[in-house]
């Protein structure tokens, strides 16, 4: 099963067009989990645009070779290796029919055609369609489909396939058929199935131009009653794109399927989207409100591909972010129309406001958090690679989320009409077509007639970029000159290697009085003062300075307003103008990021301190700083708890010379304490005014209320005395109607005993097993929440780890169960993964090698987690170095090892 050959690498320069095309596809499955047979007849010509080759090669990996065809004819000239097979001297056009077998029951990769529960599932992306037949398995070749399902009924009573329904009957031997029929021509990666017992949430609704459509939410039948959040979500979707887009469902009928056996997230299969179970399930009892917002994106996210992705797609996987970047941009934007109450025609402008600066300062911490450490390590790549030996392994933050704020610029560029635009022309040109991201930009360009050859570094340029800002204010002259310089700093050795001059960087700045308003800005050379308090300068040198005039005072600068470009800012702001930006800044991401600033630069003093032994001290003006915001009544739940959220470990330990986790743990828990302490009577007060009592409603404003007074209590559990603390999450999670308040009542008394050694918390763990043992969902939070929870000499969380892994209840087969113990203990847990003495390494090691021989997609994100080993403290580098060379020595697949040889070179 392992793919023992040497690593091969893929190169962008090195893309050709096909040499043949296929046109139709009909496929026939008898679907038996043992050994399920494929009848595949392709219609097959000759590309008019590709170099003429004798032989038609195609891919296939682990089939079995039954039989080959040529116009209905037996055809003895083919060959069949390891990669594939080739159809020796084939003519110009010719229908090819291929049969073959494939053992679904024991594919535990999850990739081609698998069992899950007893049920079939498909995963093709990105090269999953070669486990099934012979084919152009590349996102290039664009072909219709006609899918003809059989199986036995009683075992596998629903058949699904993708687009329209044609036809289904009984057959004999108790077996029975279903036909499907895609109108669309689509690449190979989007081909699904489905078999088994499942049940479908179903409603029907009328698309904008009036045509009705079916749409269902398939699951099995006990999770019924966790269907109606992504349902709604659907609809939601399905109005909001052709609102912001103009872009209607081109189907009859889409259906979404959740399965709990899955490598990603979900997947947007042509009409038949499948999802991980986790971005599909949730009731009250069972989800948090994080849950229903993930599910509300994700939904959204597999709904939007339909447009961006299906009806165009790639014309090679190094152009992913073509459809990736652009998607995850659109779904960021639908969750911030959604959180504003856009769908509800709800007209305050200020709270849609609000609530949209709330959903983009958590997407910006993402980024911030994962695709910078990304960035600055082993696996930096540019939007668009230019290479990859396994491309699963570049399904990344990079390609998503920078991707994301890649097309968000065009979008800041041209304002959201321009943007429209854009993507107007974008369908208008390549609907029904495999393109590539210049495509995409010199649609945008042209849309707005602006030259846009500069931007197109922003794909092929890896690293983050670092804008240094320097200022000053002549009193005299009333002038403001700011001045920006461009550059990657000593940042990552992939940053020299793609470097070609400077970035077009929309630079979005404000400036501030000392009334904490915005002073109106008037460049040079203009008449009169722009009417917005902020504008987005084009920032196109290494080296540029914006002169503002008419200033009537020495301004306070508001820097990268929004977030307006994916680079990092330098700025040497002092400690009081930070508190005063955190005070008063208008715009409300800046405001959140005074605050970072102001506890990141705290943090790290104190963690150098810890690191050299020296006693800890706190700023007491960050503490002021921080009460000032808490009882601001002004600013919503939500931002005050993102407000009052601290930077991770994890990134502050990146922001170090040496990271050091265990120092930046003890620096991070002394200000926790402190801000415990210092405004213990403002948690408290907090805790109670922020109840949402009655029924629970997963609305932005109840999640808002229920996040800070959840915030409220960790702060209360860190106390000294957390007796308080403990009466109150005791109560609270024996009483709470919903699992944003069991769980967050459950990890505080998890907090609290770390501290104290109290009972409560294991009482209330093992009843948290027993109410939720039948919902593997919230089994996984109870796995997650022990793996990530601080532990003490006497008990360290790696001896609690282990022992979870002879949980009957554990199964490593299982990618969200294998997620929530082990991914959480190695990347949510750095304190205690990183302990000094390797325990934590050993154990990653061991179960990368474990993973590797299961699911080498799910092995390999696993192996990143000790991909930053070069950046740590000497002694924690050494054996970190000594795991990854004990895994790079017994690892088979090509997935970990590119991962492991990358971060060893
Ligand atoms: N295209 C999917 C998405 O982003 C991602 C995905 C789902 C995927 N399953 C996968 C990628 C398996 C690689 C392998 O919506
Ligand atoms: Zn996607």
């Amino acid at each position: 099963m392992a793919d023992t050959a040497t690593p091969f690498v893929i190169r962008r320069a090195d893309y050709t067009p096909p040499a043949f095309l296929i046109d139709t596809v009909a496929l026939e499955f008898d679907l038996v989990p043992e050994r399920t047979t494929i009848r595949n007849t392709m219609r097959v010509r000759r590309n008019p645009d590709a170099a003429r080759a004798a032989h038609l090669e195609l891919m296939g990996e682990q089939l079995e070779f039954v039989s080959a065809a040529i116009d209905g004819a037996p055809y003895a000239a083919v060959r069949v290796h390891e990669h594939g097979l080739t159809v020796e001297n084939v003519p110009d056009s010719f229908e090819l029919t291929l049969t073959g077998a494939c053992s679904p029951a024991e594919n535990t990769t999850l990739s081609g055609l698998y069992v899950s529960s007893g049920n079939f599932f498909t995963q093709c992306e990105a090269e999953g369609f070669r486990r099934i037949t012979w084919f152009l398995d590349r996102p290039d070749v664009m072909a219709t489909y006609t899918v003809t399902l059989r199986a036995d009924k009683a075992d596998y009573p629903v058949l699904l396939s993708n687009g329209n329904l044609l036809e289904q009957g009984d057959l004999p031997d108790g077996r029975h058929f279903a036909r499907w029929e895609d109108p669309f021509r689509k690449p190979s990666y989007l081909f699904a199935l489905v078999a088994g017992k499942l049940v479908a949430l179903e409603e029907r609704v009328k698309s904008g131009s009036g045509k009705e459509k079916l749409l269902q939410v398939w699951v099995e039948p006990h999770d019924l009653d966790k269907t109606r959040h992504a349902m709604d979500s659907l609809i939601h979707s399905i109005r909001w794109d052709e609102r912001r887009f103009g872009l209607e469902l081109d189907l009859d009928r889409f259906m979404i399927v959740a399965v709990s056996d899955f490598n990603m997230g979900a997947m947007e299969n042509k009409g038949l989207n499948i999802f991980n179970t986790k971005y599909v399930l949730a009731n009250p009892e069972t989800a948090t409100d994080t849950d229903f917002a993930n599910i509300e994106a994700v939904v959204g996210h597999e709904y939007f591909h339909n447009w961006t992705g299906n009806r165009v797609t790639c014309r090679d996987w190094f152009q992913l972010s073509l459809k990736e970047g652009l998607t995850v941009f659109r779904d960021q934007e639908f969750s911030a129309d959604m959180a504003g109450g856009v769908h509800l025609g709800d007209h305050h402008a200020k709270t849609a406001e609000g609530a949209r600066a709330t959903k983009r300062i958590e997407d910006v911490r993402v980024l911030r958090q994962m695709q910078f450490a990304e960035d600055a390590g082993p696996m930096a790549h540019p939007v668009r690679p230019e290479s990859y030996v396994e491309i699963n392994n570049f399904y990344t933050m990079t390609v998503y989320e920078k991707g994301s704020e890649v097309v968000r610029m065009y979008q800041t560029l041209f304002g959201r009409d321009g943007f429209r635009r854009g993507m107007d022309l974008y369908f208008e040109r390549h609907d029904g077509h495999a393109v590539t991201c210049d495509d995409f930009r010199q649609a945008m360009a042209d849309a707005n007639g602006r030259d846009l050859a500069q931007f197109e570094r922003w794909y092929s340029q890896a690293g983050t970029p670092r804008v240094t800002v320097s200022t000053e204010y002549d009193a005299a002259q009333r002038r403001y000159r700011v001045t920006l310089r461009q550059g990657y700093g000593d940042s990552s050795a992939a940053a020299r290697e793609t470097q070609q001059g400077p970035l077009l960087i929309p630079f979005a700045i404000g400036l501030i009085g000392t009334d904490g308003r915005d002073l109106p800005l008037r460049l040079e050379g203009e008449k009169e003062p722009a009417t917005a308090t902020t504008r987005v300068l084009d920032f196109t040198e290494t080296e540029q300075t914006f002169t503002f005039v008419d200033v009537a005072e020495k301004p306070l600068p508001s820097l990268l307003r929004n977030f307006s470009a994916p680079v990092i800012v330098e700025y040497d702001y002092g400690g009081a103008e930070l508190a005063f930006l955190l005070a008063h800044d208008s715009d409300p991401f800046n405001r959140w990021e005074a605050g970072q600033r102001l506890a990141t630069r705290e943090l790290l003093t104190l963690a150098d301190q810890a690191a050299s032994g020296t006693p800890l001290q706190l700023d007491e003006a960050v503490v002021t700083a921080f009460a000032r915001v808490l009882s601001d009544e002004t600013l919503s739940p939500a931002f005050r708890e993102l407000a009052l959220m601290l930077p991770s470990e994890a990134y502050l330990a990146e922001q170090m010379d040496e990271s050091n986790p265990a120092a930046v743990h003890r620096a991070r828990q002394f200000v926790r304490r402190r801000l415990a302490s210092a405004l213990q009577r403002e948690w408290l007060a907090i805790y109670e005014r922020h109840q949402t009592p009655g029924a629970y409603q997963a609305t932005p404003e109840d999640a808002g209320h229920r996040g800070l007074k959840n915030l409220a209590l960790a702060y209360l559990a860190e106390l000294d005395d957390p007796r308080d603390a403990v009466r109150l999450a005791s109560e609270q999670y024996a009483s709470a109607n919903n699992m944003t308040d069991r769980s967050a009542a459950l990890s505080a008394l998890l907090a609290a005993a770390a501290n104290t050694g109290n009972g409560e918390a294991q009482h209330a763990l093992d009843d948290f097993y027993r109410r939720f043992e039948k919902e593997p969902l919230v089994i996984d939070k109870w796995f997650a929440l022990q793996a990530t929870q601080r532990g003490t000499p006497q008990r360290p969380v790696i001896d609690i780890v282990r022992r979870l892994m002879t949980h009957p209840a554990f199964n490593l087969k299982n990618p969200n169960r294998a997620r929530s113990l082990i991914f959480s203990f190695c990347a949510v847990n750095p304190a205690q993964f990183h302990a000094e003495d390797g325990s934590g390494y050993a154990f990653w090691a061991e179960q990368v090698i474990a993973l590797d021989a299961l699911n080498p997609q799910v092995a390999a994100r696993l192996a990143r987690s000790l991909e930053l080993w070069r950046r740590f403290t000497p002694a924690l580098r050494e054996q970190m170095r000594g795991a990854l060379e004990k895994v790079a020595a017994h690892v088979k697949s090509r997935d970990v090892r590119e991962i492991v040889e990358k971060a060893l070179a």
